[in-house]
C-alpha cells in the first residue's frame, strides 16, 4: 500500500485534485490518501500558508500530490517552501505533443529539467531606498546535482541530447558557474550530446524549431518561464504535468496555478494533474498502471470528443474524470 499525501490547495487546485483522486481510486493499486492543507485559504484559517503538519505529512509519505495554490504578495509560497524543506531539487516538466489534438505543433517531445531550490527563488529580497533587491543564489553543489540529474535522466530515458540554458554573457558569475559545472559533469557522459544556449535565444528557438530539443536543463526562474512557454506549444497549461524529485521525497503537481479566472465553474482541465499522477505511478514503480492510465488519456485526446473548454471542448472537469474512469474499466 502507498501512503499519498494530497494537498489540493486553492481554486482549481481543489477541482483537479478531486478529479484525479476519483480516477486513481479506480486503478488496481492500494492507496491511502491523506489530505493536508496549504495555500491562501489555509492562511486565512490558520495564519500560515504551509503548516508544519503538512510538511511532515509530505515528508513521511511515499509521494505527494499537489494541486495548486493562490499566492498573495507578502505571504510565504507554500510550494516553494515544500520544495526547499524536502530538498526536491529537480523539477521535471515534459512537453509532448499529442496525436490529433489541435495545437501549435504535433511533433514536439522535450523535457525541461529545472533546478528547484535556489536561483532567483531563494527568497532573499529586501527593500532599500531606491527600490528593492533580490539575490540570485547559485551554488556549485546545486549546479552539479541538477546537471548530473539531467544527464542521468537522459540516459535512463533513452534521450540523446541535453541543452543547458543560461545567460552567462550577462550573469557572468552565477550562470558562469552553472555553465562551467554543466560541461564538467557532462564529460562523464560521452554517450550524450551536450550544448548550451542563451535563455533569450532559447525562448525563440522553442517557438521556431522546438523539434530540435530533447532534454533542457536550466536554473529555477528560466525553467519556470520556459516550461509555461513550452506548454503553449502543445496544448497549454491544462496538459502540462510535473514532478519534483529529491533524494528521499517526491511531489507531483500540474505546472499551472489556481486559475482564479475559471475557478469554481467545474471547467478546469484535470489532465495536467492526471498526467502528473502518471509520473507519480512511474516513480512508485507502478509502470503497468502508469501506462494504462496514460494510454487512456492519449486516447481521450486523440478522439477529441470529450474535452474541457481550454482544449476547445465543452465538457466539465468531472466529465473528463468519469470518461477516463469508464475507459479504464
Ligand atoms: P495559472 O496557471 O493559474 O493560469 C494561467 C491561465 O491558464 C489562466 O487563464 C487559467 O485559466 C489557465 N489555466 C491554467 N490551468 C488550467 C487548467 N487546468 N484548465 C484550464 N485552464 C487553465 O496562472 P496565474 O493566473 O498566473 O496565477 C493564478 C494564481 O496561481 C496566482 O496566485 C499564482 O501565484 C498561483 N500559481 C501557483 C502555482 C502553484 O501552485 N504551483 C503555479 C503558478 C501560479
Ligand atoms: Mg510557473
Amino acid at each position: 500500500m502507498y501512503n499519498i499525501t494530497v494537498i489540493p490547495g486553492d481554486g482549481i487546485g481543489i477541482e483537479v485534485s478531486n478529479a484525479t483522486l476519483y480516477v486513481l481510486k479506480s486503478l488496481n493499486i492500494d492507496f491511502k490518501f491523506t489530505e493536508a492543507s496549504a495555500g491562501h485559504k489555509c492562511f486565512q484559517d490558520t495564519g500560515t500558508t504551509i503548516p508544519q503538519e503538512t510538511i511532515e505529512l509530505s515528508r513521511n509519505a511515499d509521494a505527494t500530490l499537489f494541486g495548486a495554490v493562490t499566492t498573495v504578495p507578502g505571504q510565504k509560497s507554500a510550494i516553494i517552501t515544500l520544495r526547499k524543506e524536502l530538498d526536491l531539487f529537480a523539477n521535471i516538466r515534459p512537453i509532448k505533443s499529442y496525436e490529433d489534438l489541435s495545437s501549435l505543433y504535433d511533433n514536439v517531445d522535450m523535457v525541461i529539467i529545472r533546478e528547484n531550490t535556489e536561483g532567483l527563488y531563494s527568497g532573499i529580497e529586501e527593500y532599500n531606498e531606491e527600490g528593492a533587491t533580490a539575490v540570485r543564489v547559485i551554488t556549485r553543489r546545486a549546479c552539479k546535482r541538477i546537471s548530473k540529474f539531467a544527464l542521468d535522466y537522459s540516459r535512463k530515458n533513452n534521450r540523446k541530447k541535453v541543452t543547458a540554458v543560461h545567460k552567462a554573457n550577462v550573469l557572468k558569475k552565477t550562470d558562469g558557474i552553472f555553465k562551467e559545472t554543466f560541461y564538467k559533469v557532462a564529460k562523464e557522459y560521452p554517450d550524450i550530446e551536450v550544448e548550451d544556449r542563451y535563455v533569450d535565444a532559447m525562448a525563440m528557438f522553442m517557438i521556431t524549431k522546438p523539434q530540435e530539443f530533447d532534454v533542457i536543463v536550466t536554473t529555477n526562474l528560466f525553467g519556470d518561464i520556459l516550461s509555461d512557454e513550452g506548454s503553449g506549444l502543445v496544448g497549454g497549461l491544462g496538459l502540462a504535468p510535473s514532478a519534483n524529485i529529491g533524494e528521499s521525497n517526491a511531489l507531483f503537481e500540474p505546472v499551472h496555478g489556481s486559475a482564479p479566472d475559471i475557478a469554481g465553474r467545474n471547467i478546469s482541465n484535470p489532465l495536467a494533474m492526471l498526467l502528473s499522477s502518471v509520473m507519480m505511478l512511474d516513480y512508485l514503480g507502478e509502470s503497468h498502471e502508469a501506462r494504462r492510465l496514460e494510454n487512456v488519456i492519449i486516447d481521450l485526446l486523440k478522439e477529441s470528443k470529450i474535452l474541457t473548454p481550454d482544449l476547445g471542448g465543452s465538457n466539465s472537469t468531472m466529465e473528463i474524470a468519469s470518461e477516463i474512469k469508464k475507459k479504464l474499466e
